[in-house]
C-alpha cells in the first residue's frame, strides 16, 4: 500500500523553496505558483519546525496565510527558528502577521476585516515590489492587522484597510505582504513572487514539471534494475502517464493491467488498449471482466452496495493477474502507482507525520503479495502530472481527461440495477453529449460533464405516435478540487442540439432534462 507519508524524492540539481502551510485556503495554490515561476516548491504543514525546513537546504521560506487570529489560544505559533536558517523569508498574510508579531510590530484585529479586492498603494517599492505599479489591485482576506512594522523594517505599502499592507528588511532578509499574490486578482503577484524567488533567494528559475522527466528515469532505473514491474491502468491521467514514464525507463520490463469492468465510457476501454498496446507498444494484459461484474452486480440498487461490490471485484480481479505477474523468481516485483503530490500534502507533506488521511490508490492488496512501490509523480501536482504527460506523447483525449468515478457508468444509472441494456443507452447518451461538448470547445473548461440515467420514463409524442421512453438528464460543472462545483451555464443552442440528437438517434430515450444543482447542497454524481 502507498505510504503518502514518506518523503518526496526531490529534483537533483534545482534549487527549492519551501511553503510553510498554517491552514489557509491558498496554500497549496502558493506552492504552484512558486513552481510555475521555475522554482521547486514542496508544502510542508507549519508545525514540522526549523530542522525539518533546513534538511531540504531551501533557498527560501514562505510562511502561508491561516484562518486563525494570532491572538487566539490555539493558533499555530512561529517557531523562531525558522527566521534563524539564514535563508530568506517571506510571510503572506498569517505569515506576515506572524513575522511582524515575533518581530516586535503591532499587529491587531481591526474593526473590519478586509475580504476581497482591495487597492494596494505603494510607498516605497524596495526589492520585494520592485517593477510593479505604484497603485495595484490585491486580493485580501484578513481581519487582523499589521499597524506598525518591526523596529529596522520598512512599510512598503498600504491598502484601503490595511495601513502596513507589505514590509521589508533587507538586513534581516525578511519580507512581507497582507495580500495574496498567488491568486488571479493579484495581477503582479506573479511578479512579486518572483522578484522574491529570484532577486532576493537567487533562485534559478529553470524548473518545470517537463524537465524532470529525464531525472525520474534515472530514478526509476535505479530502483527498480532489471526486475519486473506492474501497473494497474485505469485510462485516467495519474495511472497513464505514470505507466508511460516506467515503460521509458525500464521497456517491456512493465506489463500494465488495464480491467475493464464493463462501466467505462463509450469505446473508452477500446482507447485505452489501442493507446498503451498499438501505440506506445507497451505490454498490456486487457481483462475483459463486464460479464463477472455485471453477474456480481445483478439485484443492487442501493448506490454503496453498487460501490462496495465493484471496488471489491475490481481489487479482485487485479490481484488475480498480478498473483499470475509476480509468480517464480523472475516475476514482478514492483507495482507503479499514481499517487500525486495532493495526495502527499493531505498525509502529512512527506514528513513522516500523517496528519489528515491515507489515500490508497489500489487499496488492499494482499499480504502474500509483495511489491515494492513504484511512484514516479509523488512530486507533482495534477496539472503538472498533464504537462509530463504531453510531453511523452500521450493524447490529447488522456492529457485532459476529465475525472470519472471508480465505479463508473454504474452509479449513474440510478434508481434500479445496472444492466447491460440500461448501461448501454448511457453509453449512447454519453457520448452525444461528449461529442457536442467537444465539438463547442468546452471540454476542458468544465470539470465533469455527463449523463445519468434514472429509472424513470415519461409519455411522449414522436411523428404521430405516442411513446414512453427513459429520461436523460444532462449533468455538467465547473469546479477547482471537487469539493465545491457549480453548474455548468452551458449555451442553450448547445443543450438543444444535445437533446435533439439524443431524442432522435436514441430510440428508448423521449425527454432531456439539465441538472441545475450546485455542490453543496448536491454532489456532482447522483447517487
Ligand atoms: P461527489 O459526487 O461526491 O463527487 O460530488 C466528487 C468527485 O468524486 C468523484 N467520485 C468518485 N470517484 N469513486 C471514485 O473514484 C467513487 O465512488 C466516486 N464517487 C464520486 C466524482 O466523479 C467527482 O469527481
Amino acid at each position: 500500500m502507498a505510504d503518502e507519508s514518506a518523503p518526496i524524492e526531490a529534483p537533483r540539481s534545482v534549487d527549492e523553496v519551501v511553503v510553510l502551510d498554517y491552514g489557509g485556503q491558498y496554500s497549496q495554490l502558493i506552492a504552484r505558483r512558486v513552481r510555475e515561476c521555475g522554482v521547486f516548491s514542496e508544502l510542508l504543514p507549519h508545525h514540522v519546525g526549523a530542522a525539518e525546513v533546513a534538511k531540504r537546504k531551501p533557498k527560501g521560506l514562505i510562511l502561508s496565510g491561516g484562518p486563525a487570529s494570532v491572538y487566539a489560544p490555539n493558533a499555530p505559533k512561529l517557531d523562531p527558528g525558522l527566521l534563524e536558517l539564514g535563508i530568506p523569508v517571506l510571510g503572506i498574510c498569517y505569515g506576515m502577521q506572524l513575522v511582524a508579531l515575533e518581530l516586535g510590530g503591532t499587529v491587531e484585529s481591526a474593526e473590519v476585516g478586509e475580504y476581497g479586492r482591495s487597492t494596494l498603494t505603494v510607498r516605497e517599492h524596495g526589492r520585494l515590489l520592485a517593477g510593479t505599479p505604484a497603485e495595484q489591485p490585491c486580493w485580501m482576506s484578513h481581519r487582523d492587522t499589521v499597524f506598525a512594522p518591526p523596529p529596522g523594517f520598512t512599510a512598503l505599502a498600504a491598502s484601503t484597510a490595511s495601513p502596513v499592507a507589505a514590509l521589508e528588511s533587507t538586513e534581516r532578509d525578511i519580507y512581507g505582504i497582507q495580500f495574496h499574490p498567488e491568486v488571479v486578482h493579484t495581477p503582479f503577484g506573479q511578479d512579486i513572487l518572483k522578484n522574491f524567488l529570484r532577486d532576493v533567494c537567487g533562485c534559478d528559475l529553470t524548473w518545470s514539471a517537463a524537465s524532470i522527466v529525464e531525472e525520474q528515469l534515472a530514478r526509476i532505473r535505479e530502483q527498480v534494475g532489471d526486475k519486473k514491474v506492474i501497473c494497474g491502468l485505469s485510462g485516467g491521467v495519474d495511472s497513464s502517464v505514470a505507466a508511460l514514464l516506467v515503460h521509458r525507463a525500464v521497456g517491456d520490463q512493465l506489463t500494465c493491467v488495464f480491467v475493464d469492468h464493463g462501466m467505462m465510457r463509450k469505446n473508452e476501454g477500446d482507447q485505452v488498449v489501442q493507446t498503451f498496446r498499438d501505440t506506445f507498444k507497451v505490454p498490456l494484459v486487457a481483462v475483459d471482466a463486464e460479464e463477472r461484474f455485471l453477474t456480481k452486480l445483478r439485484g443492487t440498487t442501493e448506490p454503496e452496495a453498487k460501490r462496495k461490490i465493484i471496488g471489491t471485484e475490481f481489487i479482485r480481479v487485479f490481484e488475480e493477474e498480478a498473483a499470475k505477474l509476480a509468480q517464480g523468481e523472475e516475476g514482478a516485483r514492483y507495482l507503479v502507482q499514481g499517487t500525486l503530490y495532493s495526495d502527499v500534502i493531505e498525509s502529512g507533506g512527506g514528513t513522516g507525520a500523517s496528519t489528515i488521511k491515507s489515500h490508497h490508490n489500489v487499496g488492499g492488496l494482499p499480504d502474500d503479495l509483495q511489491f515494492e512501490l513504484v511512484e514516479p509523480l509523488r512530486a507533482l501536482f495534477k496539472d503538472e502530472v498533464r504537462a509530463v504527460g504531453a510531453e511523452l506523447g500521450l493524447p490529447e483525449r488522456l492529457v485532459w481527461r476529465q475525472p470519472f468515478p471508480g465505479p463508473g457508468l454504474a452509479i449513474r444509472v440510478v434508481g434500479g440495477e445496472a444492466t447491460k441494456e440500461r448501461l448501454d443507452l448511457l453509453r449512447d447518451a454519453d457520448a452525444i453529449l461528449q461529442d457536442e461538448i467537444r465539438k463547442a470547445g468546452l471540454y476542458r473548461d468544465l470539470w465533469q460533464s455527463f449523463c445519468v440515467l434514472p429509472d424513470v420514463r415519461t409519455v411522449g409524442v414522436q411523428g404521430d405516435e405516442r411513446t414512453y421512453g427513459y429520461v436523460v438528464v444532462i449533468r455538467a460543472v465547473t469546479s477547482d478540487d471537487a469539493m465545491t462545483a457549480d453548474w455548468a451555464r452551458l449555451p442553450y443552442d448547445l443543450l438543444e442540439q444535445i437533446a435533439a440528437r439524443m431524442i432522435g438517434e436514441l430510440r428508448e430515450v423521449n425527454r432531456v432534462v439539465l441538472d441545475i444543482t450546485s455542490k453543496p447542497p448536491g454532489t456532482i454524481e447522483w447517487e
